[in-house]
């Protein structure tokens, strides 16, 4: 059941509220256009006088314009070519005009239409994203929660699952989502397909990739060129060694001294081998060198991050010779001993990799011989630049 509809089904069961006999809304996805300046004067005019009827009157001819766009006398539907519109997302705008005629008093139905009228003339957003806080109920595509369960790779477009080891697409669209402005800078040092920069391209950041293997490069800058460019960002793919690639001549070339968002997503160590080269961190001896190679491109990179932003690890675990490796864990602490803030440890989980693609029978037995637990979840873990 939506949850929409399931909100519906709540508020039959409510017993006494301010206004009643509400009628029932069909429930509807999709984005409704209003003439902005004609819907900021109706909300207007049913906020100034104290008249609960004309409050409820007029909120239910609001829903049924809503419902059905042929009942609006008051051309709140006419967009004028050249006045403001303003898109609102039909089941948030129903949902809070059944909560204004919901309410169990007079000053409480004005308190959610005023927050609805602050929501229309309003933007308020804070300093690392571009999410409207007047009108947070309409991300509900953001997740909050520290479990993330995704049962679908985005292969929309040129997302291909073509590279042994990428991360799913909806890691960096989350997390510039949540920690990036349009046109902000994000650099991402271990690109390889460049999954990172397509999701640039899609949502407006520019994107700055690194990556140690040609082959990889070469296709991801196919790939990415063939994302559209919809709102004309800079992406650039550069082949080097993260440890040690100058980051501040790259920067200057784009005549910027920072980026404000740094993703990370280093080989599991040997899990994957990438290439034989000794400068891939997939090739390192132990964990130890491993972790030292880690911290390498950590204190090549993190000078460049601007103070206050973000910086995302994408990592998980390794067994070795039948002992559980935390290498997520090493790992951030190479982090957190470098002085960042570390603001979430978030485990999702992991699709069936290429290597245990249907074996899962085997691998269960396996298990149970070994006495050990099949890998089902990676850490993204956060910082912040301090
Ligand atoms: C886990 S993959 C990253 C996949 C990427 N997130 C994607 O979606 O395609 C790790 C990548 O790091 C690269 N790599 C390993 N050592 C490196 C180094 N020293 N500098 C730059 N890239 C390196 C590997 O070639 C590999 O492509």
């Amino acid at each position: 059941m939506s949850k929409g509809i399931k909100a519906m089904k709540n508020n039959k069961d409510k017993q006494t509220t301010f206004f009643e006999n509400l009628e029932s809304v069909p429930f509807t996805y999709g984005t409704i256009i209003f003439n902005k300046e004609k819907l900021v004067c109706l909300l207007e005019g049913i906020n100034g006088p104290n008249n609960p009827s004309l409050l409820k009157n007029k909120i239910i001819a609001l829903k049924e314009i809503i419902n059905s766009p042929k009942s609006d006398r008051e051309g709140l539907l006419n967009i004028d070519p050249n006045g403001d519109t303003i898109s609102l997302r039909r089941d948030v705008l129903i949902s809070e005009l059944n909560q204004i005629l919901e309410a169990r008093t007079l000053e409480r139905a004005k308190y959610y239409l005023n927050r609805l009228e602050n929501g229309v003339q309003k933007v308020k957003t804070c300093k690392v994203n571009d999410i409207n806080l007047l009108r947070w109920k309409e991300y509900d595509e953001i997740i909050t929660g520290s479990l993330w369960i995704l049962d679908k790779r985005d292969s929309s477009g040129a997302h291909l699952a073509w590279y042994w080891g990428n991360f799913i697409p909806q890691i960096p669209h989350q997390m510039m989502l949540r920690y990036t402005k349009k046109g902000d800078w994000v650099l991402d040092t271990f690109v390889g397909s460049g999954t990172t920069l397509i999701e640039c391209k899609r949502l407006g950041r520019n994107g700055i990739g690194i990556e140690l293997n040609p082959e990889a490069v070469q296709k991801a800058k196919e790939l990415v060129k063939k994302e559209y460019n919809k709102h004309g960002v800079t992406t650039e793919i550069i082949t080097g060694d993260s440890r040690t690639t100058d980051i501040k001549t790259i920067l200057d070339k784009h005549r910027i001294d920072q980026v404000q968002l740094l993703i990370m997503h280093p080989p599991y160590h040997d899990i994957i081998k990438f290439s034989k080269d000794e400068k891939d961190l997939s090739t390192a001896k132990s964990t130890d060198e491993f972790l030292k190679m880690f911290g390498e491109v950590v204190d090549n990179a993190t000078p460049f991050l601007e103070k206050g932003r973000y910086f995302a690890l994408v990592i998980g675990d390794k067994y070795s010779k039948g002992e559980w490796i935390p290498l997520g864990f090493y790992s951030m602490q190479e982090v957190l001993k470098r002085g960042y803030l570390l603001k979430s440890i978030i485990v999702k989980n992991f699709e069936e990799t290429r290597g245990k693609r249907n074996k899962g029978d085997l691998w269960r037995y396996r298990a149970l011989v070994g006495g050990f637990y099949i890998f089902k979840h990676e850490y993204i873990m956060l910082f912040k630049k301090k």
